[in-house]
C-alpha cells in the first residue's frame, strides 16, 4: 500500500485529484482542500493538523520564563500571539499555562477560525481574540510577551525531505512572514518555533535573539537556496529577544522589560 502511493505521488496531478476528492469530505480535510486549491497569497502548511497540548515542554518553559515579576509587571495581563493556530487548540491550551492572558490566534482559513470562535467560553470572550489573516502585519510592533509559530512553515507534501524546496515554499518567503512576527515580540520577549522547514537562526533577524531551548529535529530543513540541509539531532524552539540587538544576552538579564 505503502509502495503503491510513492508511485502515485509521483504521478502528476495525483495530489490535485486528492485535493479534489477532499472538497466533498467534511471538517478540516475540506478547509485544506479550499487552501490547496485557492492557494491564497503567504500560505504556508495547508493542512490543519493539530490538537491539545503538542508543546508541553515549550509552553512549561514559557509560563516559567513569564512568571509575573510584581516589581516591574503588576498586574499587566501577558500578551501572547499563536500564529498559525488552525481550530484553536494551541490557544486554549495556552489558555491552561496562562489563565488571565490576553491571548490572539491568527490563522489564514476562515473555516477553522469559525470553528475556534465558537469554542471559546463566554468568560474568555474578553481576552481571547481570533483573526483571519496571512501574516501578522496587523498587529502592533512590541505587543507581545511570546509570539509562537508552530508547525506553519513547512508544507506536508515535504515530509520525506526531497532534496530540493517545493511546494510554494521559499526561504524569502519564510523570512518575510518570520521577521514580521519577530518584531512583534517585545523586547525580552520570546519567539517560539517549531516543526519549520527552514531555520530562524538563518534570519538576519534572529541576530537580535538568543536561542534558549532546543528540541529534537524531526523537519526536514532547506537553506537559503532552497537545497535539503544535513539533518541534525536538535534545534533551537524557543527564542529570547535582546534588549539591546548589539549585545548579547546574559543568562541573568530580567523577564520583563
Ligand atoms: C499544522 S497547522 C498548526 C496548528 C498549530 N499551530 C499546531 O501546531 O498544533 C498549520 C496552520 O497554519 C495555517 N497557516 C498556513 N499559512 C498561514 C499564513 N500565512 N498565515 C496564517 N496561518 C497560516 C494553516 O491554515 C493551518 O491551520
Amino acid at each position: 500500500m505503502g509502495q503503491w502511493r510513492n508511485v502515485a505521488e509521483r504521478v502528476p496531478g495525483y495530489r490535485m485529484a486528492l485535493a479534489l476528492r477532499d472538497l466533498t469530505r467534511p471538517g478540516d480535510r475540506r478547509a485544506a482542500a479550499l487552501l490547496r486549491l485557492r492557494r491564497p497569497a503567504g500560505l504556508f502548511q495547508p493542512f490543519g493538523t493539530t490538537g491539545v497540548d503538542r508543546y508541553p515542554a515549550i509552553f512549561g518553559r514559557l509560563r516559567e520564563a513569564l512568571q509575573p515579576h510584581p516589581a516591574t509587571h503588576g498586574d499587566v495581563p501577558l500578551r501572547l500571539l499563536s500564529f498559525g493556530c488552525s481550530t484553536g487548540e494551541e490557544v486554549f491550551t495556552l489558555r491552561t499555562y496562562f489563565p488571565t492572558a490576553t491571548i490572539t490566534g491568527i490563522d489564514i482559513s476562515a473555516p477553522r477560525i469559525a470553528v475556534a470562535r465558537r469554542e471559546v467560553p463566554a468568560r474568555q470572550q474578553k481576552t481571547t481574540r481570533f483573526v483571519v489573516a496571512a501574516s501578522a502585519a496587523g498587529e502592533l510592533p512590541d505587543s507581545y510577551d511570546a509570539v509562537l509559530a508552530m508547525a506553519v512553515f513547512r508544507h506536508g507534501d515535504l515530509a520525506d525531505g526531497p532534496a530540493r524546496i517545493g511546494a510554494g515554499l521559499s526561504f524569502d518567503r519564510f523570512e518575510t512572514a518570520v521577521s514580521q512576527l519577530a518584531v512583534r515580540v517585545r523586547p525580552g520577549g520570546y519567539f517560539a518555533i517549531r516543526h519549520a522547514n527552514f531555520r530562524f537562526a538563518d534570519t538576519a533577524i534572529a541576530d537580535g535573539f538568543d536561542a534558549i531551548m532546543w528540541d529534537e529535529s524531526i523537519t526536514p530543513h532547506y537553506d537559503r537556496s532552497g537545497l535539503r540541509l544535513r539533518h541534525v539531532a536538535t534545534e533551537p524552539c524557543l527564542f529570547r529577544r535582546r534588549y539591546d540587538p548589539d549585545i548579547a544576552s546574559r543568562p541573568d538579564d530580567p523577564v520583563v522589560g
